[in-house]
Order: structure tokens, then C-alpha cells, then sequence
């Protein structure tokens, strides 16, 4: 697969099989995120890898977000109960987290660096029969999520990238070409 096949084949798997992933596929994974472009040589990033008990971390978080839009206890227990559920059954994580300099130049260009190291992995999953689903959101800034992450002051859980071997790929979606978003200077 080329790197241009790779770009055009990515997607965000939404099923995932129940299948392991091998250790070894990750670290290659890994080995190839750090690979990204990282202006002033900074190493801003740090993965960790989320089995089931780190994961119900996570699962428990996202519940009682969820369930704060419902009213009736019962139901909002089986709100908490089903996401902590998808998250221990569901695919194998990897947090990405970056280490915040104080500079906020450089803070800024590591956040760029990170997410450049995350989409190494996402485009290289698929050589190795992986599929990928990247996700952010305030969740990962809970207290609860940071704490039993081990992620430090000073840290920040940028998202977490779902990996494991895809049950079905979604068609691709609609966007906006590349000419409508250029502009060619002389
Ligand atoms: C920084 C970032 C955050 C994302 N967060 C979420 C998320 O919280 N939930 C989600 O379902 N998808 C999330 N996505 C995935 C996008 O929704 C997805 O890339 C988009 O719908 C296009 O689909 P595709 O990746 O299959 O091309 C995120 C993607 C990026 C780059």
C-alpha cells in the first residue's frame, strides 16, 4: 500500500471485531508516530495504551456525562451501565497525550506534532490489517479519565485513537475538493 492508497483508503471504523491486537503491531504503530515532523526536536507526545480496566475509566466518564440529559434514574443508569459496557468490550485505545510547555509557541507547535504523530498511525493501521477511529473531547479532561491514566500536571489527553481490525469499512464521506479550498498565488 502506498502512502497516497493509504490516504485515500483511511476512514473512521465504527465496528470493530472482537479480535486481539498483537503487541507488536502497536509498538510499530508507536515506533512510527514518533517519526512525525516536531519543530525543535521537543518529543511532546506520550501514548498510553488503554486496556479494559483503563478503558472503564473512560466508560464510566462518558456515562455520567450522558446520563446528565436524562431525567428518569433508571434509565439514566442504563445510559452509565451501556457506555461503561462499549468502552471494556469495545476496541483496544491509545491516549494521545501531550506534555504542555510553558511557551505557548511551542505549545502550539507541539500540538500540531502530536496530532501529525496520531495520523501516522492512523495511515500506517491499515498495512497491518488495523483500522482506526480518532476521538477528542472534554471527557478526557475529567479528573477521573486523568487520574487513572496517569496523566500529569503539566499533560493533556489531546484524544484517543480506537484500534483493532475493522468488522466493516464505511464508504467514504462527501467533502469540500481541494480546488474550492485553494487559492494559487503568482
Ligand atoms: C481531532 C479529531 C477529533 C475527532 N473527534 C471525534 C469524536 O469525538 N467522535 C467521533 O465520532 N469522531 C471524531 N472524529 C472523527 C471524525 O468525525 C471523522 O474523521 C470525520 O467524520 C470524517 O470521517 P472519516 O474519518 O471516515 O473520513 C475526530 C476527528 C478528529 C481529527
Amino acid at each position: 500500500m502506498t502512502a497516497i492508497e493509504a490516504i485515500r483508503a483511511r476512514r473512521s471504523i465504527k465496528k470493530f471485531t472482537a479480535a486481539p491486537v498483537p503487541r507488536e503491531k502497536i509498538e510499530l504503530l508507536l515506533e512510527l508516530a514518533v517519526l512525525a515532523p516536531n519543530n525543535r526536536m521537543t518529543a511532546p507526545w506520550r501514548f498510553v495504551v488503554l486496556g479494559p480496566e483503563a478503558r472503564a475509566a473512560y466508560g464510566r466518564a462518558i456515562g455520567v456525562r450522558k446520563s446528565r440529559k436524562v431525567e428518569d434514574p433508571a434509565s439514566a443508569q442504563t445510559v452509565r451501565d451501556r457506555a461503561l459496557a462499549d468502552a471494556v468490550g469495545g476496541p483496544l485505545m491509545i491516549a494521545v497525550v501531550q506534555k504542555l510547555a510553558d511557551n505557548l509557541e511551542i505549545r502550539e507547535e507541539d500540538y500540531a506534532a502530536c496530532w501529525m504523530a496520531a495520523q501516522n498511525i492512523l495511515l500506517a493501521a491499515p498495512e497491518v490489517g488495523l483500522g482506526t477511529h480518532v476521538r477528542s473531547g472534554a471527557v478526557f479532561g475529567d479528573a477521573t479519565v486523568t487520574e487513572a491514566w496517569g496523566v500529569a500536571a503539566g499533560e493533556r489527553v489531546l484524544g484517543v485513537i480506537s484500534i483493532g481490525e475493522p468488522e466493516s469499512v464505511p464508504d467514504a464521506k462527501p467533502r469540500a475538493g481541494a480546488a474550492e479550498r485553494t487559492t494559487w498565488l503568482a
